[in-house]
């Protein structure tokens, strides 16, 4: 059920490092974003594949992960990304990417989880240490890095709290916890303050 993917769709930041993922697998979830909607049909965006632990060591450094979990540096040796896919837009094509990449990368991350991956999409991004670590021409605009492994960690959603915090948060067992808001506080048209005349 398309359902059971989204909500295994997490977003996951510790990964079995020692299981690789295949470059053929990650060519498999870049044709999920290539079938895509794009809009106008442009199709402006491509992709820079790594499954090398060379390669991913280079790009690791780069990504800054999980803002709000202040006293962790991000994923510790041994429980990083076994790979990555770099989602660019070819200038040539057009200028404005919209949200193709948003899209693509849900594709991706779908297709993921429907394999037992999980992974993370990455917006934070030292940009220009990527181009130069990867050679990646001006041409290319650098939109999102997804990072992806087999989850080494659990992940559970819960309702925002009364506070309305909606930091993620990992508890004493290491179990990570993130904030959705409830069905009802995003539909607006359920709502005394929006009514359609
Ligand atoms: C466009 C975008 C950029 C993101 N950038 C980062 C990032 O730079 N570092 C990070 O650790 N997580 C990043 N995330 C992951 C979000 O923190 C995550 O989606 C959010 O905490 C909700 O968790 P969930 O994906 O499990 O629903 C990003 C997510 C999106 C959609």
């Amino acid at each position: 059920m398309l359902e059971d993917i989204v909500k295994a769709s997490r977003s996951y930041r510790r990964f079995h490092e020692e299981k690789p993922i295949e470059p053929e697998t990650l060519k498999g979830l870049v044709d999920l974003a290539r079938l895509s909607p794009s809009a106008a049909n442009l199709q402006p965006l491509k992709y820079i594949i790594s499954a090398d632990p060379e390669l991913n060591a280079r790009i690791f450094p780069i990504l800054a992960w999980a803002g709000y979990l202040k006293d962790w540096p991000g994923p510790a040796k041994g429980e990083r990304p076994s790979a990555y896919i770099v989602i660019l837009g070819d200038t040539e094509i057009t200028r404005n990417f919209g949200c193709d990449h948003g899209i693509a990368a849900q594709s991706i991350m779908l297709g993921a989880a429907e394999k037992g991956l999980g992974g993370c999409m990455i917006g934070s991004i030292d940009r220009q240490k990527l181009r130069e670590a990867l050679h990646i021409p001006d041409r290319y605009e650098i939109l999102l890095v997804l990072a992806l492994g087999y989850p080494k960690e659990r992940v559970m959603l819960e309702e925002v709290p009364q506070d309305g915090d909606i930091r993620y948060y990992r508890d004493p067992e290491g179990v990570h916890h993130v904030p959705k808001r409830r069905l009802d506080d995003i539909m607006l048209a359920r709502q005394s303050e929006y009514t359609i005349k």
